[in-house]
């Protein structure tokens, strides 16, 4: 297949876009820079240069048959005022924006990234009909619902969503974790009790691949493991494989006036999700059942 990546230089998009060349299709990354050295083989990629902030002044020689968005907006984890916050919605909103547009022009399929922002108490198992809540830095995407309301009402584009748990692996914000870890420092941010969903990057790439080789239209995708996990098992397992002496819990009032009440919502919510759907829908299987396996991966490179 002929794939247009939106966000394929980034931590995740990376990995998708490993997958894809490894399985013969044809990449396009648009990328502010691309110049720089990426997990995949550089020379096996169409580079396009060019910011989602200006996608309509790009042209385009071929037809692709699938967009594949997983941009993020550039932003410091810490603490964001008000204002900052409100500007980083409305950044947020062009960034979707301009894909839809950029979809539209090109009439072709796309495979919208969100987040499994689902809020559940006590045992409630969110799946892909709950709405999303958007709260902490899900707020950030709050226009999502919108731009996809839109979408759906207008059948205006063909439309996938995927929607990611916490997505953890050698790379992206998670790295920190590891460098801290491997220093032989763990820590645990709130009391921990609350569940958050997570993936493995490698199976969440392979979920993409799946949505974009299949097409699904009009679905909307969980990418979580097989196992809800708290927050606390999660850190606790990280520290006992990676042979950390030193878990430091930073409790919940401290920790909300240093990161701040956005981003201390995002850590602090609970969400217990399934990932059914996409494994009945797409037959995905997560190469890494739990955090476990996938802790147990990234402690033995
Ligand atoms: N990481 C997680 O735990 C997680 C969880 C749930 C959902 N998600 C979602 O999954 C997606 C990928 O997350 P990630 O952690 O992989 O993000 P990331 O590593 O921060 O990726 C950033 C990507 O966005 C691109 N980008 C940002 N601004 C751009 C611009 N103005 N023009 C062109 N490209 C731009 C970057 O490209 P260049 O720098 O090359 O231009 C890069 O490829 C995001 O939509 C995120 O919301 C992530």
């Amino acid at each position: 297949m002929n794939v247009l990546m939106i966000g394929g230089t980034g931590f995740l998009g990376s990995h998708i876009v490993d997958k894809l060349i490894d399985r013969d299709h044809r990449v396009t990354v648009i990328s502010r820079n691309p110049d720089r050295k990426m997990i995949f083989d550089n020379s096996k990629v169409n580079f396009i240069k060019g910011d989602i902030l200006t996608l309509n002044e790009l042209t385009f020689t071929e037809k692709f048959d699938v967009i594949v968005y997983t941009a993020m907006i550039p932003f410091k984890p810490g603490r964001i005022s008000a204002k900052k916050f409100r500007q980083l919605q409305l950044l947020t909103r062009t960034y979707f924006e301009n894909t839809v547009n950029l979809a539209k022009k090109l009439s072709c399929p796309l495979v919208l990234t969100s987040g499994a922002s689902f809020e559940t108490v006590r045992n409630e198992i969110a799946d892909e009909h709950w709405p999303l809540a958007r709260k902490g830095m899900a707020a950030l995407g709050k226009c999502y619902d919108e731009i996809v309301t839109d979408i759906k009402k207008n059948n205006s584009i063909p439309l996938i969503e995927m929607l990611p748990g916490q997505i953890y692996g050698n790379g992206g914000m998670f790295l920190k974790m590891i460098n801290m870890a491997q220093k032989g420092r763990v820590v645990i941010l709130g009391n921990g009790k609350n569940y958050l969903p997570r993936i493995h990057v490698d199976d969440c790439a392979s979920a993409y691949v799946l949505a974009i080789e299949k097409l699904p239209i009009g679905k909307r995708f969980i990418v979580c493991d097989n196992e809800n996990v708290s927050v606390k098992d999660f850190m606790l397992y990280l520290a006992e494989k990676f042979k950390v002496k030193k878990v430091i819990t930073i409790p919940k009032l401290i920790l909300r006036l240093v990161i701040g009440k956005h981003i201390y919502n995002t850590l602090t919510m609970n969400s217990k999700v399934t990932n059914s759907f996409i494994k009945n829908e797409l037959l995905w299987q997560p190469f890494f059942p739990s955090y476990k396996e996938g802790i147990d991966a990234l402690a033995e490179v």
